[in-house]
């Protein structure tokens, strides 16, 4: 089985990627969390991204597509995978049907998670994260129960980078000139289901479950 789940910053990917990897065990691939690791260990891919994260821009295609490559050869992928963020371009997504013969995987379904913008800001500003184990909260929606220390692992929370309010709002200008035109590419395909994001955690999985059980 492969899963794409599409939707602006701060759609709620992340949040539903935990549950449908659990329920479905599928392999999580999350470019974002991928480039963020990679520039947190400094290798070469992560200097050259770096760059671009913090400005809020895409990381160049090129670099992307070959670590997604790679990622999908990984053993964890043999009962499919989720992918959380990728494709982000209509260059990404060509690339991505060329590949996944290779892998033995088709696209099942593509999940367009929507919310609406105001509410993205609200999220994206209010995240914060852990420092240690990735864990994700939110000041308002999802709060840790002691101020800035990790429910899960005691670690520090802190505010990304690229979630201060003008990088957000570069993000999501990116998002609608480079990544939106997807929405037609995968419609034209008859592969895209419209998920209302803007509801609570549940009821966005609730929807997502009832088109994961069809499958
Ligand atoms: P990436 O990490 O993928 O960021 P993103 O797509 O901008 O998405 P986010 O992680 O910010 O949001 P999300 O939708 O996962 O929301 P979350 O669940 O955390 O990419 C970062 C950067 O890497 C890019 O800008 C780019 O530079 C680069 N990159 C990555 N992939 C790339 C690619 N393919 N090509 C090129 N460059 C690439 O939720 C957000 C907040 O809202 C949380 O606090 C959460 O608790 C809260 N929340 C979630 N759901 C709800 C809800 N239903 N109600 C209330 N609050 C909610």
């Amino acid at each position: 089985m492969l899963i794409i789940l599409l939707g602006p910053p701060g759609a709620g990917k992340g949040t539903q990627a935990e549950r449908i990897i659990k329920e479905r065990q599928l392999a999580h691939i999350a470019t974002g969390d991928i480039l963020r690791s990679a520039v947190k260990t400094g290798t070469t891919l992560g200097r050259k991204a770096k760059h671009f994260m913090d400005q809020g821009k895409l990381v160049p295609d090129e670099l992307v597509v070959e670590l997604v490559k790679e990622r999908l050869m990984d053993p964890d992928c043999v009962n499919g995978a989720l992918l959380d963020g990728f494709p982000r371009t209509v260059n990404q997504a060509s690339f991505l049907e060329q590949v996944l013969p290779n892998a033995g995987f088709g696209i099942d379904r593509v999940l367009s998670v929507e919310v609406d913008e105001k509410s993205l800001i609200e999220r994206l500003t209010g995240r914060r994260v852990c420092s240690d184990c990735g864990a994700s909260y939110h000041l308002k929606f999802k709060a840790p129960q002691v101020r800035n220390v990790c429910d899960r692992c005691g670690g520090d929370l802190f505010q990304r980078d690229d979630d201060a309010l003008g990088t957000v709002k570069e993000r999501l200008q990116v998002y609608k000139k480079q990544t939106e035109p997807l929405m037609d590419y995968y419609q034209e395909k008859k592969l895209i289901d419209r998920i209302d994001g803007n509801l609570d955690v549940e009821q966005v999985y609730e929807q997502i479950k009832k088109i994961l059980d069809q499958i």
